[in-house]
């Protein structure tokens, strides 16, 4: 069924990770093409969705204080609520019961069908949170990107790993991959669009295989490589279980793949990964940093740290920072560990006090902010290449960028840069930034 939504005004709000950046930008897509107009504010929709992130008990927590908002909102003015992401496909229907002034509830399958989805529920409320078997092909033509010089293309979506607390392959489905061809078909408009940089997207990229031909994810970086243009190709998010040498040497064969990878680590305990079900020991994890810091000299590392899980000792959380005085990460992740339904540590007493969480994720960012201070200061004085993403939160003539390392950098220009790249000479450096200016 074709529907038309002319001239309505959609607002799009996104939690979680890129993920869910890139599903916006596809149901703002969807929805654009059936006729909407965007809008910055919600005040002034007519369909408001909320792309939502369940990995976290905060992260659902603030979806609600967010949904308490637009429900105060919709008294005044009516509007289509609707609820999308991980929060949407995990809670289904339950969220209408818990949160009547919704009237939509839709998981990331059912994205293509919002335009219809949004029509109907104006009448009754509609729940669409059934995970097909194979890869939905949304397709370049309804992306609505954020922005033309940066371009996030999926590869795989879902996840097989079952961590034990991880919410993803639950919220997420099983394992699918997007074929080879359609990939590359998207790196290729992205690139007539004028796109410098590719991120390629997925739970566990490093596991791809093409479906046709069984191509793995080394293969994949080599075509993406291939495509004219662009010259920066980073990829999220990477497991350590299936990272192969040959992926490694895909990243040392291509100077436009960024020396750059986030590899999250959770623990430095060889017991507690394995109660994680992560599929990796710490000495393990160590080995592959240690080839690619040889085979990719100047690759900067970052990284997602739970602490907190149960039965974590001192000793176990004292293994996590030894592990990042070792790796020297550019930048961490960390958490404290909350339970989540349908995991299988959701069984399991969570049985670290708050306080003793607490004091253990304080004193791990500590620690890294000492590293990232030492770290950060080595570029000083150094000219470094900065893809300029926008104006700094800073104030005028100053604007903000980042380095192939995804490092953040500050910096004066007298002309506005954004979407292009640039040098840049570091002057000074902090804890989470460089700061210079442009030569
Ligand atoms: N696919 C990625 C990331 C998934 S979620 C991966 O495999 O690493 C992002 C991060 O959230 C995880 O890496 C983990 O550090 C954190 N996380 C996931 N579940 C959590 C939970 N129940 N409690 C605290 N942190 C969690
Ligand atoms: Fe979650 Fe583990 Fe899958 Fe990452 S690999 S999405 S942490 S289950
Ligand atoms: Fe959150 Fe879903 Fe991403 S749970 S981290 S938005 S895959």
């Amino acid at each position: 069924m074709t529907v038309s939504l002319c001239g309505r005004k959609v607002f799009v709000r996104t939690f979680g990770c890129q993920m869910n950046e890139n599903d916006s930008e596809h149901i703002a897509g969807v929805l654009l093409r059936a006729g909407a107009v965007r809008t910055d504010r919600p005040e002034s929709a007519d369909v408001v969705i909320v792309n939502t992130c369940a990995v976290r008990r905060k992260s659902e927590e603030k979806l609600y204080s967010y949904l308490g908002r637009l429900s105060r909102l919709k008294r005044k003015r009516p509007f289509v609520l609707g609820v999308a992401g991980c929060v949407a496909q995990v809670r289904k229907a339950d969220l209408l019961t818990k949160l009547p002034f919704v009237d939509v509830v839709v998981g990331p399958d059912g994205y293509p069908d919002l335009p219809e989805l949004v029509v109907r529920a104006a009448e009754a409320p509609e729940v669409r949170t059934e995970l097909g078997p194979v890869w939905r092909e949304i397709g370049a033509e309804a992306t609505a990107r954020e922005n033309p010089w940066s371009a996030f293309v999926p590869v795989m979506e879902g996840c097989d790993n079952y961590c034990a607390y991880c919410i993803v392959p639950f919220s997420r489905g099983r394992e699918k991959f997007r074929p080879l061809a359609n990939i590359l078909a998207e790196v290729r408009a992205a690139a007539a669009a004028g796109a410098l940089e590719i991120q390629l997207l997925g739970q566990n990229v490093n596991a791809y295989r093409d479906p046709g031909s069984g191509l793995g994810f080394a293969g994949l970086l080599d075509a993406v490589a291939a495509v004219p243009g662009p010259a920066w190709i980073r990829f999220i998010t990477s497991h350590p279980k299936s990272f192969g040498d040959d992926i490694v040497r895909a990243m040392a064969a291509s100077p436009k793949v960024c020396r750059a990878l986030h590899l999250p680590l959770q623990s430095g305990s060889t017991p507690v990964l394995g109660r994680m079900n992560r599929g990796y020991t710490c000495e393990g994890y160590l080995g592959l940093v240690a080839r690619l810091k040889e085979s990719v000299p100047g690759t900067l590392l970052t990284t997602d740290i739970i602490v907190g899980f149960p039965g974590e000792t001192e000793d176990d959380f004292q293994r996590t920072c030894d592990v990042l005085r070792e790796v020297r990460y550019a930048g961490i992740f960390s958490f404290r560990y909350s339970p989540r339904p349908l995991t299988a540590a959701a069984d399991i007493p969570d049985d670290i006090p708050l306080e003793v969480k607490r004091r253990r994720l304080v004193e791990l960012q500590a620690l890294q902010k000492t590293i990232q201070v030492e770290a950060n200061r080595a570029f000083v004085g150094r000219d470094l290449r900065v893809l300029a993403t926008g104006p700094s939160p800073k104030g005028a003539g100053r604007f903000s960028g980042r380095t192939e390392g995804n490092l953040v950098v500050n910096f004066d220009a007298p002309t506005d840069p954004t979407g292009r790249f640039l040098t840049v000479r570091i002057t000074g450096s902090g804890p989470y930034s460089l700061h210079g200016t442009a030569v």
